[in-house]
């Protein structure tokens, strides 16, 4: 047995000295000292040999030998995991994982497309911000403090500051585009807008809104329906009819709300149409001049048009959707159904 033990303690001499320089020469002291041919295994063999009175402290022996050969190993495994991160096991044959497109929502596919219309007409795009003050929301728009009209819709006011409210149509970007530019002046105001309504299946406390103004010398109501009996027919369809109904809006004098042609039934009646074959798209009229003069505009030398339209209910009309809420829920079987839609 003492033959074995000296053994032992020329291989610990051994093990700690022993430096790899690479993942080859750990590997090669692995099969010498830790392989199921190794010498820890042999040693481990001997303990037969060992009286049965010594094996107690042979085993002990033997553990701590054992133990010393493992450390070592671990102390330089680390260039194992460098020398297999260096070797190229990926596998460039395999098919990759499908990128899936995403869809555009129906709302932006209809906004996109009354936005193209437009452009091509020279209007362009201007924006806002979604918090407003009372003047562009309201004042401005010829609708003061205390007037009726102001109950058209539920507003959304800001607990912080009573003058502050979230804007309810986008004519309010149309206020600061008045104030500031040059004319003439020819924009679209896309966005979104919030009014306090219950939701349900046809309102929600918010939607998407495309309103349009025009204000030069000379601008007419002639004008104002060539524009949008234009926009009809690059939206849906060479057949579409429009037809204006007198409304009332107090920004606007004259005021008109534009049907077209049922674009389901192509105006014999359907359930869409509720059987008359229109369906009412939009608000427009002459700009008010107490409107021009509010936002720094002489009325007696320009003059107007402004339309304004909701995107959603555009939406709906052209997919036949039934309720409001599937805008917002980002449910996909919804949403997927749109790709290559328009
Ligand atoms: N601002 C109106 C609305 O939100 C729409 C409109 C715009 C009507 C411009 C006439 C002229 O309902």
């Amino acid at each position: 047995m003492e033959q074995i033990v000296q053994q032992i303690e020329a291989y610990k001499q051994e093990i700690s000295a022993f430096e790899p320089k690479n993942a080859d020469e750990l590997e090669q002291y692995r099969i010498k000292f830790l392989g199921t041919k190794g010498i820890v295994k042999a040693i481990f063999g001997e303990m037969k040999q060992v009286p049965n009175e010594r094996k107690k402290e042979f085993g002990q022996i033997l553990n701590a030998f054992k133990q010393l050969a493992e450390e070592r190993y671990e102390t330089f495994a680390h260039l194992k995991d460098a020398a297999a991160s260096g070797t190229n096991d990926i596998d460039y044959t395999l098919p990759a994982e499908p990128h899936r497109l995403g869809t555009r929502h129906p709302i932006s596919i209809v906004r996109n497309k009354i936005i193209r219309i437009f452009e091509r007409l020279g209007f362009t795009i201007a924006e806002g911000p979604e918090i407003e003050d009372d003047w562009h929301n309201f004042t401005a728009l010829n609708l003061p403090e205390n007037h009726p009209a102001r109950d058209m819709t539920d507003t959304f006011y800001i607990n912080q500051n009573p003058d502050w409210l979230l804007r309810t149509h986008t004519s309010s970007v149309q206020v600061r585009a008045m104030e500031n530019s040059k004319m003439p002046i020819r924009i679209i105001c896309p966005g979104r807008v919030y009014r306090n309504e219950t939701i349900s299946a046809r309102a929600h406390c918010f939607f998407h809104q495309v309103e349009g103004l025009y204000i030069a010398e000379n601008v007419s109501f002639a004008d104002l329906k060539q524009t949008l009996y234009h926009f009809v027919k690059e939206m849906f369809g060479e057949n579409s009819e429009v037809r204006f109904r007198p409304s009332y809006f107090p920004f606007t004098e004259p005021s008109a709300e534009m049907d077209v042609t049922c674009f389901i039934c192509g105006g014999k009646g359907c359930s869409v149409c509720k059987h008359t074959g229109w369906v009412e798209i939009l608000g427009c009229g002459m700009v008010h001049p107490e409107v021009l003069r509010n936002c720094g505009i002489d009325p007696e030398k320009y003059t107007g048009f402004a339309f304004g339209m909701g995107i959603e209910r555009i939406t709906m009309l052209k997919y036949q959707i039934k309720d409001l809420r599937l805008f917002s829920e980002n449910d996909q079987r919804f949403l997927k159904q749109f790709e290559t839609a328009l």
